[in-house]
């Protein structure tokens, strides 16, 4: 449960805020590489933390991300001309290159031409992993690059999609960080693609949480008895600050070895009520299969979100395109698609919740020991300290899941597995 005015601070990411605030001392990934593809092409609107920005990319290939607003009269650059490393204002011609600067004033005569005096607001960006990243943060407390494993994987290993979520950046995060709740939510009671999990994942529950706090934020572990075993199935994850989760996808739903795969999100805020969701899966042997990269049976290819607006088929307008008769007989949601089970409960909830209404067991430890870090992340940061996660210790993080004795305490056995140097 959370007071009502630490709910707000919480979950509002404004500039300004102290919330705001500490999302600024993070890269966020923002853009898929394809969307600027072609140096010179056409400029694209983003929204991230609040803010109205333009990214384009550039003749020499260097991506800008720029105010969505011009300087002299605020006219959208969304409708500017991408030309000769910059981008022009359509309304009287000002240029800016992708560090913000203003290049060329030609409405102005050359005598009182101030074009030196002007500086339109401009991110430092990072592309990386088949996507642009962001800093919105203090020029001089620019982390180090945001190395996750994923992105230094080849193209063949690696697949990364996003879609847009109707509601606050937490609620996403929350359901991340909430590991039991895949033996409900995401049952699947018949044999069908998208319905959900069977086997260890269904069957497991009533887990025991161990969390670990750890410099960029922590890790813990699900300890589940397996129904008619002597053992546990153990399912481990790393959070990230200040918004991503890491986890395993190794398993095959019977506990078989499938391949060694990682997957994860990133939680974006676009603004208070919304967010870009990031999903992402990497390959450290075999490359992915198609259905892999896509993540068919998640919800989140090209068949549930729209690949242009990358708006999800499914969504409150439609109740999510919840199948009654499937209800019953085929999934505990009726809803194809795990991760589309995963938006529909947290846009359920609103936009943003009211956590002061809430009550929460001990399977929620993991989600309340997040929120304290969070907490006091704001408090550094407002301090004028720097927050955990901000460094560069994130960067061989590994979620394991393996079946493992029930006295095994799963954080200790799969340690060395969960930090690769
Ligand atoms: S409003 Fe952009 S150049 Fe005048
Ligand atoms: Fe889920």
């Amino acid at each position: 449960m959370l007071s009502t005015s630490d709910n707000e601070k919480i979950t509002r990411v404004g500039p300004g805020t102290p919330m705001g605030d500490l999302m600024r001392r993070y890269w966020q990934p923002v853009l898929l590489s394809r969307e600027v593809a072609e140096p010179d092409g056409d400029p694209i609107r983003v929204r991230i933390l609040g803010e109205d920005l333009v990214a384009f990319r550039d003749t020499s290939g260097r991506v800008g991300i720029i105010s969505e607003w011009c300087p002299h009269r605020l006219t959208s650059m969304f409708l500017g001309r991408n030309e000769e490393d910059g981008l022009r204002c359509v309304y009287h011609g000002w240029k800016f290159d992708v560090l913000g600067v203003c290049v060329d004033m030609p409405n102005e005569p050359e005598a009182f031409d101030f074009k030196h005096k002007i500086k339109m607001v401009a991110y430092p960006t990072e592309e990386m992993g088949g996507v642009i990243w962001v800093f919105m943060g203090p020029a001089e407390l620019k982390p180090p690059r945001p190395e996750f494993e994923f992105t230094q994987q080849p193209e063949t290993h690696r697949g990364v999609s996003k879609v847009i979520e109707e509601c606050n950046w937490l609620q996403a995060l929350e359901g991340g960080l909430d590991s039991v709740h895949s033996s409900f939510l995401h049952r699947k009671l018949a044999a069908g693609e998208g319905l959900g999990f069977d086997g260890l994942r269904a069957d497991a529950t009533a887990g025991r949480l161990d969390v670990e706090i750890e410099d960029y934020g922590y890790r813990y572990a699900s300890h589940r008895p397996i129904p008619g075993k002597e053992d546990n199935y153990v399912r481990s994850y790393h959070f990230v600050m200040p918004h991503v989760q890491i986890r395993a996808a190794q398993l095959n739903n019977d506990g078989s070895w499938l391949k060694f795969k990682i997957a994860g999100h990133h939680w974006v805020p676009i603004d208070d009520n919304t967010t870009l969701v990031w999903n992402w899966l990497y390959s450290l042997d075999d490359p992915l299969t198609k259905d892999e990269q896509e993540e068919r049976g998640f919800g989140n290819g090209p068949n549930d979100v729209d690949q242009e607006t990358f708006r999800a088929v499914g969504n409150k307008r439609n109740s999510w395109n919840i199948d009654r008769s499937k209800q019953r007989v085929a999934s505990f949601t009726g809803i194809d698609g795990v991760n589309a089970q995963d938006r529909a409960v947290q846009e359920s909830m609103g936009t943003i919740v009211n956590r002061s209404q809430e009550h929460l067991g001990q399977t929620d430890k993991a989600i309340i020991t997040m929120r304290k870090m969070l907490k006091n992340a704001m408090a550094v940061v407002q301090d004028g300290g720097v927050p955990p996660g901000a460094s560069d210790t994130y960067y061989h993080l590994r979620g394991i899941e393996e079946v493992l004795p029930q006295d095994a305490a799963g954080l200790e056995v799969l340690a060395d597995k969960m930090f690769a140097r």
